[in-house]
């Protein structure tokens, strides 16, 4: 079960550190009152040898604590902070790694990349400001407001009422800047999402001359945003000067009213003293009070976008292992019907089986639903009416990792991670030896290219492949598919950017490797495949 995160338990990553942490910070509290205590009784203790020795002995033993548990406090922050960060990154890599696919396609990429960046800090931002200084600076307050309470009871009220009043306003003004702090981040997503867009796709952008129109559209995206930014740093100004105000009105208090009691020798100088010393951890905790509230607010937001990720819906189809049994038939669609939305029937009760060690075609024109057949057996797709059964275990049953670990997936549309080719092949099963990818990438028919490279199989290929042909691109992702050797292979458009050479050489490579395989080729080239094949045709089939 997924768990909501909110403005509390996301303090609570780890419990003992939190602790450890607040308690250190009432200890220094403590100590910096007692500090500016002792230091006002030395005042009225002059001449007094006994007893200000004994109160500088207690104010060096103040000062020593005070360092020393300043010090521990801000190391066990750092690490409160930095366990929690990746806590969050832990769980979203897994959540977003695990939910439904057509949901994920639905969301904004920069939405997702900014929630791995902007929304984790700003949790990390929080826990620094609530660990690190509300909580103390409450304590403070408190502690104080209780001293001067017992000094004198009408000025201990006095300094509460000019102290509190701008919470109210500041809570106003937060409310707004929360508002508007959730706009910037859906306009800062967008610009994310263009830039992105158009980075990853500059040949097109290009090609078209169309990089002026893109990165405007960018930038146009990015003022929008930093308007919001400057509503929000003007209302946080505003925050600030009401405390600064609020601070003013409490210093008046004090030295108003205390100095009156002073005259009247209600209370003594070195008392006196004491209180405008205190006056300042009063004032403290309110400057910084309205930052804890926008703070406070702003990860509010942070956490709302951080939900919708970590509560994704998931893709786990259902908890049995599926496992591989001896069965005649590995593969079997009945009555499968599937639409992306409701007026467009994609499949009307597809049927299918297919036996162990069967290569078969599924053929069709562009947009009939031949990619989408793939998702479905390979989970991606789940909102299907009908049933899959594999091994005769129904999909809907069967957890998502075991399902994965049969299926080897080699998509439409090829995609290469940022690092060597090495790399991107055994990405698929990282304990390889050199001599698995070098004899995957032999029957995908590309070691020799590989190898004429300078840097051989170490050739850094860049971001989504850029640097290698798109041939070279398609061969190097069936070679993944050939290093994960699972028993069913799926083939989106696994020719479309060879030649016939390269075409011989897999198909060569499929029979051979493939004779206890279920393998599913999907083409719109027909050309490939052998008189006796089984073909299904899709436009026999579907769109009812
Ligand atoms: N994520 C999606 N959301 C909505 N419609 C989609 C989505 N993916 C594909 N389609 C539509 O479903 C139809 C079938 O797509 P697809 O299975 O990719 O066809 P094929 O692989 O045969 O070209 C197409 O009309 C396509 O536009
Ligand atoms: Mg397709």
């Amino acid at each position: 079960m997924k768990k909501k995160l909110n403005l509390i338990n996301v303090l609570l990553f780890n419990f003992p550190l939190i602790i450890s942490s607040i308690i250190i910070s009432c200890i220094v509290t403590i100590c910096n009152i007692q500090l500016r205590k002792y230091s006002g009784n030395i005042i009225d203790q002059i001449g007094i040898v006994n007893e200000i020795h004994y109160t500088l002995i207690r104010i060096t033993g103040c000062i020593f604590i005070l360092v020393t548990g300043s010090f521990i406090n801000k190391y066990i922050l750092k690490r409160l902070i930095g366990f929690t960060c990746k806590q969050l990154l832990d769980k979203l890599t897994y959540s977003i790694s695990n939910c439904n696919q057509a949901w994920l396609n639905n969301q904004n990429n920069g939405d997702a990349i900014n929630t791995f960046t902007t929304d984790v800090n700003g949790v990390g931002n929080y826990i620094n400001r609530i660990v690190g200084i509300a909580v103390s600076d409450a304590f403070l307050f408190f502690i104080t407001c209780i001293l001067i309470f017992k000094i004198n009871f009408y000025l201990a009220i006095l300094l509460i009422i000019s102290s509190t009043i701008p919470v109210f306003v500041i809570n106003i003004s937060s409310n707004l800047l929360q508002k508007k702090y959730k706009t910037f981040q859906e306009i800062f997503s967008n610009a994310n999402k263009t830039l992105h867009d158009t980075l990853s796709n500059i040949e097109l952008v290009k090609a078209y001359s169309i990089q002026v129109n893109s990165l405007d559209n960018y930038s146009g995206k990015l003022k929008q945003s930093n308007e919001y930014n400057r509503t929000l740093a003007k209302l946080e100004s505003l925050g600030g000067a009401i405390s600064i105000l609020t601070s003013f009105l409490t210093v008046l208090v004090t030295v108003g009213y205390g100095g009156w009691l002073v005259s009247n020798s209600y209370i003594t100088i070195g008392t006196f003293f004491t209180i405008l010393m205190l006056t300042d951890y009063i004032i403290d905790p309110i400057m910084k009070f309205s930052n804890t509230i926008f703070i406070t607010k702003k990860t509010k937001v942070n956490i709302e976008r951080l939900n919708k990720y970590l509560l994704a819906p998931c893709e786990n189809l259902g908890n049995k292992e599926l496992v591989q049994i001896d069965s005649k038939i590995v593969l079997e669609m009945r009555n499968v019907s599937f639409s992306y939305n409701e007026n467009d029937i994609i499949l009307n009760e597809f049927n299918l089986k297919i036996k162990k060690g069967e290569h078969i075609y599924i053929i069709g024109p562009i947009g009939s639903g031949k990619s989408s057949i793939l998702k479905i057996i390979a989970g991606f797709l789940q909102h299907y009416k009908g049933d899959v059964y594999l091994y005769e275990q129904n999909l809907k049953e069967c957890n998502i990792e075991s399902l994965r670990s049969i299926i080897s997936f080699v998509t439409q549309d090829v995609f290469l991670f940022s690092g060597t080719i090495y790399d991107n092949v055994s990405i698929v099963k990282p304990n390889s030896t050199k001599e698995d990818i070098e004899e995957v990438c032999k029957l995908a028919g590309i070691h020799t290219e590989i190898v004429n490279m300078e840097k051989g199989y170490f050739t850094n290929i860049g971001e989504d492949g850029y640097g290698i042909s798109g041939g070279q691109k398609q061969r190097l992702s069936l070679a993944r598919a050939f290093l994960a050797n699972s028993p069913i292979f799926l083939l989106d458009e696994p020719y479309s950017a060879l030649d016939i050479k390269n075409k011989e050489h897999i198909k060569k490579t499929l029979s051979k490797i493939g004779k206890n395989k279920v393998i599913i080729t999907v083409t719109h080239d027909t050309s490939i495949i052998d008189d006796n094949s089984r073909v299904i045709s899709l436009e026999s089939l579907v769109k009812g």
